[in-house]
């Protein structure tokens, strides 16, 4: 499933994840190492009788996760009506419909939602609970992503990183915007950090993909579903991807993120102490 390919796309994106199909074209293109999942992989329904469980059966697995501010709070760049319409029906469904698939064979009973993704996963042959689970995971990413008053010019760790791995913060945000406004159809953009090469990278996905599938760890999403910007923007994606950058990406989750990220990845040189 899946594949990296910058060759379809006319913008210089340092990467591209694309998501056409379920083929193996993916597994020739990275290695195996960029989706470790969690032991065991499936489990066997008797493995489940010890779970805590109220009834004898789970009827919730993941719950509609409340973005961190008001629904209004992101006007005008992000209408009220917008994040109704985004959070308390698509954002919803994915929730309602990923606990109905799982609640039909509960094997996945007893995973974290990224656990659960990279195992449903099955590197590169998806099961059915695999779309809504990364939606579910991606909103949940992309509303955290947001904070009134955000955007701009990110400062202190952020900018510094921003700065060595795309040149400045301007080209990083000209890269954002090309990328953004090449997605095809459905897809997300992204500032992730490539595990592998150490260092941060813009990559879209096609359709529910979440680059956490291939090995890369998530620092900012953007929805380019059209749901996401067609009550505020219409066709003007420009202009919604724009707001975005300037008026509200949360440059302080920016922060957080990396700091984690940087628990896995050394994102500068090592600098280990004599003993
Ligand atoms: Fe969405």
């Amino acid at each position: 499933m899946g594949l990296c390919s910058a060759t379809s796309n006319p913008f210089p994106l340092s990467f591209q994840l694309q998501f056409p199909n379920f083929s193996s074209q993916f597994n020739n293109t990275l290695s195996p190492n960029h989706c470790k999942l969690p032991a065991p992989f499936v489990k066997k329904k008797k493995q489940l009788n010890g779970c805590q469980r109220a009834s004898g059966k789970v009827v919730a697995y993941y719950n509609l996760k409340k973005p961190p501010y008001e629904l209004d709070a992101l006007e005008p760049y992000m209408s009220k009506r917008t994040v109704e319409v985004h959070w308390g029906e698509h954002h919803r469904n994915y929730v309602e419909r990923l606990n109905k698939a799982l609640g039909k064979d509960d094997v996945l009973y007893g995973y974290t939602l990224e656990e659960l993704i990279k195992v449903a996963y099955r590197n590169g042959s998806p099961q059915f609970e695999f779309n809504d689970a990364c939606q579910v995971w991606n909103h949940n990413f992309f509303w955290e992503s947001m904070q009134p008053g955000g955007g701009g010019t990110p400062e202190m760790g952020a900018l510094q990183q921003i700065e060595k791995d795309f040149g400045s913060y301007l080209n990083f945000r000209e890269q954002f915007v090309l990328a953004a406004l090449g997605t095809f159809s459905s897809g997300w953009v992204w500032l992730a950090v490539n595990s592998e090469e150490r260092r941060l990278e813009i990559v879209t996905t096609k359709n529910a993909v979440t680059p956490i599938v291939f090995g890369y760890i998530p620092i900012i999403g953007l929805d380019m579903w059209e749901h996401a910007y067609y009550l505020d923007y219409k066709d003007d994606r420009w202009s919604y991807v724009t707001n975005f950058l300037d008026h509200l990406v949360s440059w302080d989750v920016v922060l957080l993120r990396m700091a984690r990220a940087e628990a896995f990845v050394n994102l500068g040189e090592p600098n280990i102490p004599v003993a």
